[in-house]
């Protein structure tokens, strides 16, 4: 089959180039093999490239890069269930393999598309909203009337998790971005109040004026370094940190644990690709039931930022690295 491959196995962007030459997936039992329409980008993805991908990738997802993926069922192996049906139109998420023309995958991380889903929307869904459920419901606990901060709220995951805070009941949302256009699609999908960090406001004095002194319940952190501080100061008593990203760096000056005990901040992190399939499954299972829903309404929406044919794969990455994007990019198998 074809799939994106990485010239000499590691590179920029203009390394990816759509390979003819590359073997089919094998179907194998409690698996399907769908025939993709397109694949969404992510930032794991670049670092794959570049062959500095923080974890050991798991055997099942090979060396084709790509996480989440729509498309239609070609195949299904022995022991699968009557859940899924040659022809049908799904979208799933993979531990990788998702940059081709085929995929295989357990049948536990794959989903019907809506009617009111297109292919391109639902290839951008899964890997953010699966990973905006953990920081949200899963590891984050939120509970209705609770105060929210979600850092890069215009970023895939910070859109997901917006829109999640809303749906479960949040209060008031905060969130930060990088421009005033991205600030007022936070708004759109749900934030209360959205700090551009590019100006001089503190987001930190806001929500300190915002909330008479309190803080939030549940910081969902995507920055690492840069706001560790201000984080430490933004937390109410007893309030949660979910630590999903580091995208400013890891290492932070100056931390003094005293500011966690002071406020007995509980501190977590997590991950989506590390974790087994039955987990997987059982964040797929809590997206039809929370989120299925209100993606059928209309009440939750995927930003498709840009889609580009699979031939411009290289372009897609750079637009990714740029940062400009406010939203998925898509790609579509041609
Ligand atoms: N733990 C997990 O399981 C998991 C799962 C999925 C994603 N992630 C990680 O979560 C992060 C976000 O992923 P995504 O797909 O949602 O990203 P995305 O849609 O590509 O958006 C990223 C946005 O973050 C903002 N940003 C980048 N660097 C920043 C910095 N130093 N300080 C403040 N804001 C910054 C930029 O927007 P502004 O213009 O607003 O700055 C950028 O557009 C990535 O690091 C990704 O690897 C983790």
């Amino acid at each position: 089959m074809r799939a994106i491959s990485v010239r000499n196995g590691k590179g920029d962007a203009d390394a990816l180039f759509v390979d003819s030459n590359v073997p089919d997936p094998i179907l194998g039992p409690r698996k399907i093999l769908v025939k993709i329409h397109s694949f969404g980008l992510n930032r794991m993805d670049i670092m794959q490239r570049e062959d500095r991908y923080p974890y050991p990738l798991l055997p099942e997802s090979g060396n084709i890069i790509g996480v989440e993926f729509s498309g239609i069922v070609e195949g299904k192996g022995d022991d699968c269930s009557d859940g899924f049906s040659l022809g049908d139109q799904v979208f799933g998420l993979a531990y990788g393999g998702a940059y081709a023309e085929r995929i295989v995958v357990s049948e536990k991380m794959l989903m019907h598309l809506p009617s009111n889903l297109s292919f391109l929307e639902a290839a951008g869904a899964p890997e953010t909203f699966f990973t905006a459920i953990q920081a949200i419901f899963l590891v984050g606990d939120l509970q209705p009337g609770q105060t929210v901060l979600i850092h890069a709220g215009a970023s895939g995951v910070g859109q997901s998790a917006i829109q999640l805070a809303k749906v479960g009941g949040a209060s008031k949302i905060f969130t930060t971005a990088g421009s005033q256009e991205k600030c007022d699609l936070c708004k759109s999908l749900g934030a209360d109040t959205a700090v551009n960090y590019r100006t001089r406001e503190d987001f930190a004095e806001v929500i300190e004026r915002e909330t008479n002194g309190r803080g939030v319940d549940l910081i969902v952190d995507l920055v690492g370094r840069n706001y560790f501080h201000q984080n430490m100061r933004s937390a109410a008593m007893d309030s949660r940190m979910v630590i999903v990203a580091a995208m400013s760096g890891s290492k932070v000056d100056d931390f003094d644990i005293r500011s966690l005990i002071n406020k007995r901040i509980w501190l977590m992190a997590t991950t989506l690709r590390t974790r087994d399939a039955e987990y997987q499954g059982r964040v797929r299972d809590t997206f039809l039931e929370k989120v299925m829903p209100h993606l059928v309404s209309g009440e939750i929406r995927v930003t498709v930022d840009k889609v580009y044919s699979w031939n411009e794969v290289s372009e897609a990455h750079k637009r990714l690295e740029s940062n400009v994007n406010a939203g998925k990019i898509i790609c579509r198998v041609d």
